[in-house]
């Protein structure tokens, strides 16, 4: 059984939904900047407008009120609060995570408030060179501060740094996200700098002794090795690692793993460590209350020679099968994992690999864990009734939730599930096709109207069955039901 009180919860991030992006004294981020680089994005597409959330919150909260949601994350926009990342608060930026929080709690939805989602202050950028300077470290807790004193008394729940294995990853070694370096030292230093602007963080906040609990979301591919050999076991343990032990220990241990240590030295690219900066990560990792999880798919290792394949373009299209394997040369590499299906964006479609994680996470940290982000990527479609009949997402999620539920019997302590999106938004490298909403939004015609999915009606029954729907029959049932119902 779930536990009482469990967070459905459904999620969301500024600026892939919140458009209005020079709204109100808001300043730029690095994304507004990014997204207007030709060739940045999938078709050119930005945020500028998104889901126009800003300006819509109200129908949106109302719409989460009538699914019974019980959660909902979302995220700040830094430069809402503090337009130059730092110095003058503005008001008005204030003003609108007041109202939504307002509002939601009105319908009793608990929010859940991530407080960095990607969008680095522009100037922050231009002034230091943003993640990879330890000066962001001071910047970001003073805003994550005025976050905790502005909002602290209403909201519970905080996320410090989504994904930041992500964006350092993307941002700093593959190049693909802002500011587009392709420089492994480079990434290194900036991951490290997100552990301890998460670390001070998550101090500053038990220091103002506010009512709550926090901790930061991590991208978690469990792996898997391609066969027995030696060799493919080998790739695994220096993926795991490399990658999500590397990324998890800092913020959840207050350490790094000895190998990537070594391995990154061996290359010169190792950030030295501080005996201070060591003693901080140690101190958060000690308070830390949950690990935020962002499932999406488990990987398959395999073997990579010295002379073997190194980063491979993403496959951003859609078109399924287009994805050419990638890794590090000298230690793994992605394959294709034959028993499994994928998306048409090439993610491999895994729940058993979520129950296998979540016990991985058990064993390693024994925190609780919150699945902060969890959907499926898609090419919805409306049909001439004006229904979207999204049965592949319901069946993708209820695979999940089910693998939620055997983890939670194995002893795992689930505090909540966040379906990702509560509505369909920008996907920052896919555009507006690649949709994960449970409400539909009209991107193509621009009226950006709202119109529930059967994936809606769906995790409205699951909410209020506490999780003990059966899908199956709930499928058939609101696939041939009234489905296209506008709230
Ligand atoms: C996570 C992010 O990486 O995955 C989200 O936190 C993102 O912001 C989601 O949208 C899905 O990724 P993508 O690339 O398909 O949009």
């Amino acid at each position: 059984m779930f536990k009482e009180n469990f967070l459905w919860g459904a999620a969301s991030a500024a600026y892939q939904v919140e458009g209005a992006f020079v709204a109100d004294g808001k300043g730029p981020s690095i994304w507004d900047r990014w997204a207007h680089i030709p060739g940045k994005t999938y078709g050119g597409t930005n945020g500028d407008v998104a889901a126009d959330h800003y300006n819509r919150m109200e129908e949106d909260v109302r719409l989460m009120a009538a699914m019974g949601l019980k959660a909902y994350r979302f995220s700040i926009a830094w430069t809402r609060i503090l337009p130059d990342g730092r110095g003058a608060v503005n008001q008005s930026g204030i003003d609108f995570y007041n109202r939504l929080i307002n509002c939601l709690l009105k319908e009793k939805i608990i929010p859940l408030v991530t407080l960095y989602h990607w969008d680095l202050p522009q100037c922050l950028e231009e002034t230091y060179g943003g993640w990879l300077s330890k000066d962001v470290v001071s910047d970001f807790t003073n805003y994550a501060e005025v976050c905790f004193k502005a909002f602290g008394d209403r909201v519970n729940h905080w996320i410090v740094i989504n994904e930041p294995n992500i964006f350092t990853h993307q941002g700093y070694s593959l190049g693909i996200h802002p500011p587009g370096m392709e420089n492994e030292a480079a990434f290194i230093k900036a991951y490290h700098h997100t552990a301890l602007a998460h670390a001070s963080s998550v101090l500053k906040f038990k220091a103002l002794g506010l009512e709550g609990v926090i901790g930061s979301s991590i991208a978690f591919s469990p792996g898997y090795a391609k066969s027995n050999e030696a060799e493919d076991r080998g790739a695994l343990e220096k993926y795991y690692e490399m990658g999500p032990w590397l990324f998890m220990d800092p913020y959840y241990k207050g350490t790094y793993p000895k190998e990537a240590e070594r391995y990154y030295t061996r290359l010169g690219q190792w950030q030295k460590v501080s005996p201070d900066d060591l003693k901080m990560l140690k101190a958060a990792a000690e308070v830390v209350d949950f690990i935020g999880v962002n499932y999406y798919q488990t990987a398959m290792l395999a073997y990579n020679p010295q002379d073997g394949v190194g980063q491979a373009e993403m496959n951003t299209s859609g078109k399924k099968g287009s994805q050419k394997e990638s890794g590090v040369p000298g230690l793994y590499k992605f394959v294709r994992n034959e028993q499994l299906d994928y998306t048409d964006w090439d993610w491999a479609i895994d729940p058993d690999g979520l129950r296998y994680g979540l016990a991985q996470l058990k064993k390693r940290y024994g925190l609780p864990v919150l699945i902060s982000e969890n959907g499926l990527g898609f090419f919805d479609e409306i049909n001439a009734e004006g229904e979207i009949l999204d049965v592949a997402r319901i069946k993708f999620l209820d695979a999940h939730v089910k693998a939620c539920l055997e983890a939670v019997n194995e002893g795992v302590d689930l505090i909540g599930f966040c379906v990702w999106s509560f509505t369909d938004l920008l996907s920052w490298l896919n555009g507006f096709r690649k949709r994960y909403g449970l409400v539909h939004i009209d991107f193509e015609k621009k009226t950006l109207k709202r119109t529930p999915k059967a994936s809606y009606y769906w995790y409205k029954a699951l909410i209020e069955s506490e999780g003990t729907l059966d899908a199956d029959g709930f499928i058939n049932a609101q696939t041939k039901g009234d489905t296209g119902c506008i709230i």
